[in-house]
């Protein structure tokens, strides 16, 4: 099992991380008269699907802390490219917020390494978290024997969701299962007229692209990939570049974030996307928060193709900055993420599965039930844009190479520059 996890992961330095801020740290009369100091939590999830996970793990906090007031600074954006970046100035400024979303891995790696954030063992000796997540999460979040956030869910990036009437239309009898039958399949959707692939912005090329590698390569090669002195250079990569390029080609246009990319399938617009599992959350949860579509009628999952057996996985956790202007509230925060009732809560509008142990499995339905079982026996992969994998300024280089490739469609030139932001990693 270590050896899962640490095979999918790249433990790495870097950590461009810096700046910014928020009045946190502001009081305001609550309705006793008692003064309920805010909580300033940032996070990216602001639009639909995203905010309900988020709205749950709220409610119970504001329950259970009336002397504190959530103080909501998300910033929008999927996969929180904006949020990222404005977080990074606020950590360089030293203006923190009072807890923030960073994932597991070599992004979060990043943050400790560049001493922006505060050491949890109190909290994890407290409420006795090590026994309740798993160690090889744990030591995806440590240094040294600190640990530096709370994990609240583990999210699945490599999943294919399809609209069954389109396929059936198109002639496709069920998911394809590998990257060469994907692109049959692509050619088929095309020819009945119907958008084949649904895309986003920017950075959910990336996150195609990261399947399409884990898919064309296989798992091992995949992660070797994130390894000292991996080589980028080979005729593997190349020939999955190319499968890219050609994936690529059926792609419709791209919409402003994933969820009118998702949606696109949903409304039978298209026939396939490949997107993370907060797909799930945006297409289930009832309309306001979500679509309120049925899944297996309005929409499908499969593993996305070529990577059956193989979880890709990322997790979200929460933090605790240095010089957090209202400590105290960002422990009271980081209480409730830790807790099974706020995991339970988040988790099943989220789309995730906890990162507890503990959980109470019940709650997790439909894909969901289908995500712990995966869990529980895939081999595992690092996301590259969800941070698991690569740091900031190596996940930022390949988004760049993703960027010029869009415009020049030049495979050898894609190639290159991935070798490169490999090299110049400094992971
Ligand atoms: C990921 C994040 C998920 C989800 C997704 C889309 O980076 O880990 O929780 O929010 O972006 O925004």
């Amino acid at each position: 099992m270590r050896r899962r996890w640490m095979a999918a992961v790249a433990v790495s330095v870097a950590g461009l991380l810096t700046l910014s801020a928020c009045g946190g740290g502001d009081k305001q009369e609550s309705g006793g008269g008692q003064a309920a100091r805010k909580v300033e939590v940032f996070s990216w999830w602001t639009g639909p699907g995203e905010a309900d996970g988020l709205k749950a793990m709220r409610e119970i906090f504001a329950k259970q802390n009336p002397n504190f007031e959530f103080f909501d600074a998300a910033v929008a954006g999927g996969s929180g490219d904006q949020a990222r970046a404005l977080l990074s100035s606020k950590l360089q400024a030293n203006q923190p917020p009072d807890t923030f979303q960073g994932h597991a891995g070599a992004e979060l790696q990043g943050y400790i390494k560049s001493g922006k954030l505060e050491s949890l063992n109190f909290l994890y000796d407290e409420l006795k978290l090590k026994e309740v997540f798993p160690q090889q999460l744990i030591d995806q979040i440590s240094v040294q024997g600190q640990v530096y956030s709370v994990p609240v869910n583990i999210h699945r990036s490599n999943v294919l969701w399809f609209n069954p009437s389109v396929l059936k239309k198109a002639g496709i009898d069920g998911a394809p299962k590998t990257v060469e039958e994907f692109i049959t399949d692509l050619d088929k959707v095309k020819k009945s007229g119907k958008i084949p692939l649904s895309i986003g912005s920017q950075w959910t090329l990336v996150h195609l692209l990261e399947s399409v590698l884990l898919g064309s390569l296989g798992t091992d090669a995949y992660n070797a990939l994130w390894t000292a002195n991996a080589d980028w250079s080979n005729a593997n990569v190349t020939k999955a570049l190319e499968n890219f390029k050609t994936i690529l080609s059926y792609a419709g246009s791209p919409q402003d974030d994933w969820q009118p990319a998702a949606k696109q399938v949903a409304d039978g617009e298209a026939a396939f996307n490949i997107m993370g599992d907060w797909a799930y959350g945006y297409f289930h949860n009832p309309p306001e928060g979500g679509l309120g579509k049925e899944s297996h009628k309005d929409f499908d999952w499969a593993a996305s193709p070529g990577t059956d057996g193989t979880f890709m996985w990322l997790s979200d956790s929460f933090t605790l900055p240095k010089g957090a202007p209202n400590r105290d509230g960002a422990i009271a925060w980081l209480k409730v993420a830790a807790s099974k009732e706020g995991q339970d809560a988040f988790n099943p509008l989220k789309g995730s599965i906890p990162a507890r142990k503990d959980a109470d499995q019940s709650l997790y339905k439909d894909y969901l039930s289908w995500d712990l079982e995966q869990w529980a026996s895939d081999k595992l992969a690092g996301s590259i844009q969800h941070g698991v994998v690569a740091n900031d300024q190596w996940r930022q280089a390949i988004t760049d190479a993703v960027g010029l490739f869009q415009q020049d469609n030049d495979v050898a030139k894609f190639q290159q520059a991935l070798v490169a932001a490999a090299k110049n990693s400094g992971q």
